[in-house]
């Protein structure tokens, strides 16, 4: 049974990206080429709008949208469609004059200046109205354009803001999740420690680096709310464009960006969109970028469990990072091919035009200060824009997976704020990537989720640095294990609630002691220069930073440390509970033991691997998706030789058209393949 669901009503992978035409007004001409080049570079969308703002509504009350309504019909007529933005990412300065309001205040308590962008208050009633109010004028003028594809509300939604509104948004966000009982907050946030007790709602103030920065429950809630008033300050967005538009709506996220928990701002969302930015061609080896940004992807994916778009990503260099570096010949297509392999139905450029002034001037663009279509970056755009619209067939197809990778943001957000352990650097992505990399090189499909979503479907789930660990998600891990799921976590996991409150009676909390069959009784940390050594029946590995010490209570030991007072106790267990396994990984790995620990279950579970056993060389992946009918397989090349792939069985290459058993993989080679059942 075919199984496809389209993000919006078309039938084609979205090729194309941002397009600030308003940039260029003195020399329309200049938009005629770009539509000229449009064409000849295969791209068939255009994001418009993003930062028009101040264009469109130069005086508060005076519209002009001449430049919008032109470049709709422009990019119509070339063949192309339009993701129309809401521009409330940057606003006009005479917004900021006469209502002050709108803008931030800091966390020592003063209101910034206008500047920049994202320089906003997302609970002023003003900033609210004057956003609805244009996204309502966008959405009643564009609603029916042949153009319009879908919405992109506003752009990359970061930050906070502690002015006086918000507080009292905050206050009122707070009583309510404690049900309007302080003495619950004051037990649960701990605050009889320091004095520090409340006594009514009122007196909550955000967390301040010059005021109240240690109760970890305060800092999580800040976190929560923040997440709470900006998906509400989209939601006000969304409403005003629903007011007159049912085309689908997105947002772009920025991955794992800390500030919002993206679970939440994706549910109001038709479909979330992503803003990829990798530091490929860095001392870090690109396939273990390339893994990183597989697990972004998988990651973002995760958020609506659907396809998602690839809204930005540079076709060469970006400006901010601290050093930036072009994207070798090749990478930029193997770049947008892992895209779509993890699940995007689209590629998309920052930006069209390279800009000419101001701050962005120097970012990567497909069309360069030169305005020719004769540069490398150019032809190279050109020649993926030809390979994708092969690829039609795919776009909406979705990810069949046997493992679940669990990422929460308020997990991660707990997890960096602890005081112990090393105190400033806990490595938590690092460490989600160190165990999502053996299943990456061997070409398995992995989700990312969160600890509440359901985990029925999958064979192994893997949780490093669960630190968090409600009753529920104790239940819910407990069922899973009993009913035959492997289950794998690590030091310093499962401790507290969701309110970031010890757990009592030993770690694991609560049954999952039991389940896992292992006391962690207590946790030490080692210096950058210190190591232990841990050893089972095939080698000897590393410990680095955390060695928590077990007291294994029914768990069989599957691997020792070797140093120091703790030598001799178990490193790593396993535990037989119910129809499944626990895996308790004590020690912080150099990621060698992480990858012998994979292949063992991945050998015990046969699961599934995309390319069957072929093993693939260093450097390569493969992913896959599926309409349930025919598979689509990606197998991509992240280094800079030549690869061979046996595939075991013949394929449809689709860019090529030819059947093929074999592939050979130059550097970023990548192939797109497809098989029916
Ligand atoms: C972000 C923004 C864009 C642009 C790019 C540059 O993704 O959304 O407006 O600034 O970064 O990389
Ligand atoms: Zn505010």
């Amino acid at each position: 049974m075919k199984n496809k669901k389209y993000l919006c009503d078309y039938p084609h992978i979205i090729y194309g990206g941002d397009y600030n035409p308003e940039q260029w007004k003195a020399t329309p001409e200049i938009w005629d080429e770009d539509m000229r080049l449009f064409r000849l570079a295969g791209c068939n969308e255009m994001t418009v709008g993003v930062f028009s703002w101040a264009d469109i509504e130069p005086r508060e009350g005076i519209y002009d949208f001449s430049v919008t309504d032109t470049i709709m019909d422009k990019v119509y007529e070339a063949g192309g469609r339009v993701i129309l933005a809401t521009p409330s990412g940057a606003r006009p300065r005479w917004l900021a004059e006469k209502y002050p309001e709108v803008l931030r205040v800091r966390e020592d308590g003063q209101r910034n200046f206008f500047g920049i962008r994202h320089n906003h208050c997302q609970s002023s009633p003003v900033y609210r109205e004057k956003t609805a109010q244009i996204d309502r004028l966008l959405a009643g003028r564009y609603k029916d354009h042949p153009a319009l594809l879908a919405w992109h509300i506003s752009n990359e939604y970061g930050g906070d803001c502690r002015c006086p509104l918000c507080i009292a948004e905050f206050r009122k966000f707070v009583r309510s999740r404690f049900g309007g009982d302080i003495e619950k907050l004051n037990y649960e946030w701990w605050t009889s420690f320091w004095s520090h007790q409340y006594s009514s709602f009122d007196e909550i103030e955000p967390p301040s680096p010059v005021g109240e920065f240690r109760t970890h429950g305060l800092q999580l809630e800040w976190q929560r709310f923040v997440t709470y008033i900006t998906t509400d300050f989209m939601k006000n967005e969304i409403a005003a464009v629903r007011s007159f538009s049912d085309k689908p709506v997105t947002t772009n996220l920025m991955g794992f960006y800390q500030g919002l928990d993206y679970r939440e701002l994706a549910k109001p969302l038709d479909f979330v969109s992503f803003d990829n930015y990798p530091t490929w061609h860095s001392p870090v080896s690109n396939d273990k970028t390339g893994a990183y940004i597989g697990m972004t992807h998988d990651m973002i994916r995760g958020l609506k469990k659907q396809s998602f778009l690839l809204m930005e990503s540079t076709p060469a260099e970006t400006n901010w990072q601290s050093i930036n570096k072009l994207k070798k010949p090749g990478m930029n297509a193997l770049s947008g091919i892992q895209a779509i392999a993890h699940g995007s139905d689209s590629v998309q450029y920052f930006q069209w035009r390279k800009s000419r002034g101001s701050s962005e001037k120097f970012h990567g663009a497909v069309i360069g200060h030169d305005g020719s279509a004769d540069t490398r970056v150019f032809r190279e755009v050109a020649a993926l824009g030809g390979q994708l619209a092969k690829l039609d067939e795919l776009v909406g197809t979705c990810t069949a997976s046997e493992v679940a990778m669990i990422y929460d943001w308020d997990n991660s957000w707990a997890v960096t704020d602890a005081q112990t352990l090393q105190r400033t650097n806990k490595k938590f992505h690092e460490t989600l990537a160190k165990w999502y990399s053996p299943f990456w090189k061997r070409g398995i499909n992995v989700d990312v989720i969160s600890r509440h979503d359901d985990f029925s479907g999958y064979k192994l789930i893997i949780a490093p640095m669960m630190y968090i660990a409600e009753e529920d998600t104790e239940e819910r891990i407990e069922k899973f294990v009993a009913a035959g799921g492997s289950f794998v976590t690590t030091y310093f996991s499962m401790l507290t609630d969701e309110e970031d409150l010890c757990r009592l009676g030993g770690f694991p909390a609560g049954k999952l002691r039991r389940v896992f069959g292992v006391w962690n009784e207590e946790t030490d940390a080692l210096y950058p220069e210190e190591k232990n050594t841990v050893s089972d029946s095939a080698g000897t590995y590393n410990a680095y930073d955390i060695c928590a010490v077990l007291r294994p209570e029914g768990a069989q030991t599957l691997a020792q440390y070797t140093s120091d007072y703790y030598a001799g106790t178990p490193a790593a267990t396993v535990n037989d509970y119910g129809k499944g396994h626990a895996y308790y990984v004590a020690f912080r790995d150099g990621g060698d033991y992480a990858d012998r620990l994979a292949e063992q279950i991945i050998r015990e579970l046969s699961l599934r691997r995309v390319l069957g056993d072929t093993s693939l060389p260093e450097g390569c992946t493969a992913h896959s998706r599926t309409d349930g009918d025919t598979e689509y397989v990606f197998a991509g090349n992240y280094l800079g030789n030549t690869a061979e792939i046996k595939l075991g069985e013949t394929y449809t290459d689709m860019l090529t058209g030819l059947q093929t058993d074999r592939l050979e993989l130059g550097a970023y080679g990548y192939a797109v393949l497809k098989k029916t059942k």
